[in-house]
C-alpha cells in the first residue's frame, strides 16, 4: 500500500517536473535574437585563441561561473548575460569564435577584449577584433542564416526583429589616446577632436549595421573609467578619487554620443536606437581596490591561479578595469528596467524589446 503510494506520488513528481520543463523550454524571449558588439565587457571567450595579452581564460576567472573559466573577464557572469536572461533566453550566444550550425539562431556575441572603435586600437597588447571586423564578422552571420532559413524575406524579418547591443570605446582612451608611448592620437587631436572622430566613426558603424536590417539598438555610454583601480595605479589622481582625464574624456565622449542617438533615430526610417548609462547605487560596495590580486595582461589582468577576495558580492572591481558579476547585474538592472531618463533615452532595454 505504502509502496504503490510512494510510486503514484514519484509519477505525479515526474509528471510536474515534465510539465515544468516543458514551459521552460517553450517559454519564448521577449526578441527573436539578441547580437552583440563590443570590447572586454562583453566579450564571453572571442579572444581565447587569439595571440594577445587581453585574454582570461584561466583561473581566477570564472570562478563564480557554473563552468569556470570562459574568457569572459569578470567572476562570474556579465553585463549582456544578465540582459540575455532578463530577455528571456535560457541560454547565452555563442560568442563568433565558436558558433557553429544553428546555435547563431539566438545571436552571437562578437565582442573582443581590448577592441576599439578604431582598428589600431589594442595593438600593443596583440591580436584582438575591432569593431570593423565585429561587423564584418556579423555579415558572415547572415549569410549563414540566409542558408540555413532558406527564406530571404523571413531573415530580413527576423535582423529587424533582434536587439543589437554596442559596448565600445574605453580601449579608445585606455588603450589608445592615453598611450602616447604606443599611440600617435594625442599629438593629432585635441580630446575634443578625438570625441568628435570616435563618436563619427561609430555613427558610421552603426548605419553600416542598420544596413544589414538592424533596428533596435541598445547603446552604451562610457562609465567613469579613471575610477577602476588600475587607471588609478596607473596613472595616479593627483589628489582627486579617480582620474580626471579619464573620466573628462569619457564625459566628452558621451556628450556626443547621446545627441548621436536621437540623430539617427530621426534620421533612420523605422530605427530605434536607445542610449544607455546605467548608474546603480553604489552605497554598498567596495568602490576602490580589485578583488583579485592584479598584474596579469597589461598589468590590469588577474594573476593567474591567484586567489581572490572572498566576499566578492560586495566588490565593484573584479580586476583592475571589470567588474565583479554581483556589479555587473546590477547595471543590468538599471539598463534593462531603469525609468530614469538619464540612465536609458528615450527607452530601457525591456520597452526596446516590446517596441
Ligand atoms: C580554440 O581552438 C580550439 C582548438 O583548435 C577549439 O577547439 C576551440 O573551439 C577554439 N575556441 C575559440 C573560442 O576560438
Ligand atoms: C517566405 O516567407 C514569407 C513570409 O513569411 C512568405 O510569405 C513566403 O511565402 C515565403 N517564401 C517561400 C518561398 O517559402
Ligand atoms: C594637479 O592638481 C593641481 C591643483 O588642482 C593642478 O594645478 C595641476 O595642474 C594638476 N596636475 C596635473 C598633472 O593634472
Ligand atoms: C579604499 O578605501 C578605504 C576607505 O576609505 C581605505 O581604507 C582603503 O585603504 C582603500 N583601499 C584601496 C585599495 O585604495
Amino acid at each position: 500500500m505504502a509502496y504503490k503510494l510512494l510510486k503514484s506520488l514519484e509519477v505525479v513528481a515526474i509528471s510536474v517536473l515534465f510539465v515544468i520543463l516543458q514551459n521552460w523550454a517553450n517559454a519564448k524571449p521577449q526578441v527573436p535574437c539578441y547580437f552583440i558588439f563590443g570590447d572586454s565587457l562583453s566579450d564571453n571567450g572571442n579572444n581565447n585563441n587569439l595571440s594577445t595579452l587581453a585574454k582570461v581564460n584561466y583561473s581566477p576567472y570564472g570562478i563564480d561561473f557554473p563552468v569556470g573559466p570562459t574568457g569572459r573577464f569578470s567572476n562570474g557572469r556579465t553585463v549582456v548575460d544578465f540582459i540575455v536572461e532578463n530577455l528571456g533566453f535560457t541560454s547565452s550566444m555563442p560568442p563568433f569564435a565558436e558558433s557553429q550550425g544553428e546555435n547563431i539562431l539566438n545571436g552571437v556575441n562578437y565582442a573582443s577584449g581590448a577592441a576599439g572603435i578604431r582598428d589600431e586600437t589594442g595593438k600593443h597588447l596583440g591580436d584582438r577584433i575591432s569593431l570593423n571586423r565585429q561587423i564584418q564578422n556579423h555579415k558572415i552571420i547572415i549569410l549563414r542564416l540566409l542558408r540555413l532559413m532558406r527564406n530571404n524575406t523571413e531573415t530580413r524579418l527576423l535582423l529587424n526583429q533582434c536587439i543589437y547591443s554596442i559596448q565600445i570605446g574605453s580601449n579608445d582612451y585606455i588603450n589608445n589616446y592615453f598611450k602616447p608611448e604606443f599611440y600617435g592620437t594625442s599629438r593629432l587631436f585635441t580630446q575634443m577632436q578625438y570625441a568628435t572622430l570616435l563618436v563619427h566613426q561609430l555613427s558610421n558603424q552603426l548605419k553600416t549595421l542598420y544596413n544589414t536590417g538592424a533596428r533596435k539598438f541598445a547603446v552604451y555610454g562610457l562609465s567613469l573609467i579613471g575610477c577602476a583601480p588600475f587607471a588609478i595605479l596607473e596613472y595616479g589622481t593627483n589628489g582627486s578619487l579617480c582620474v580626471d582625464k579619464l573620466n573628462n574624456a569619457a564625459a566628452h565622449f558621451n556628450e556626443r554620443l547621446m545627441p548621436l542617438v536621437d540623430q539617427l533615430n530621426n534620421d533612420l526610417p523605422n530605427a530605434q536606437f536607445t542610449y544607455l548609462a546605467p548608474a546603480p547605487d553604489s552605497t554598498t560596495f567596495v568602490t576602490n581596490g580589485s578583488c583579485c590580486t592584479i598584474g596579469g595582461g597589461g598589468g590590469e589582468l588577474c594573476l593567474k591561479n591567484s586567489k581572490p577576495c572572498s566576499n566578492r558580492r560586495r566588490f565593484i572591481f573584479w580586476d583592475g578595469y571589470h567588474p565583479t558579476e554581483a556589479w555587473n547585474e546590477k547595471v543590468a538592472e538599471r539598463a534593462y528596467s531603469s525609468e530614469s531618463s538619464l540612465e536609458a533615452n528615450p527607452f530601457n532595454i525591456h520597452k526596446l524589446a516590446k517596441l
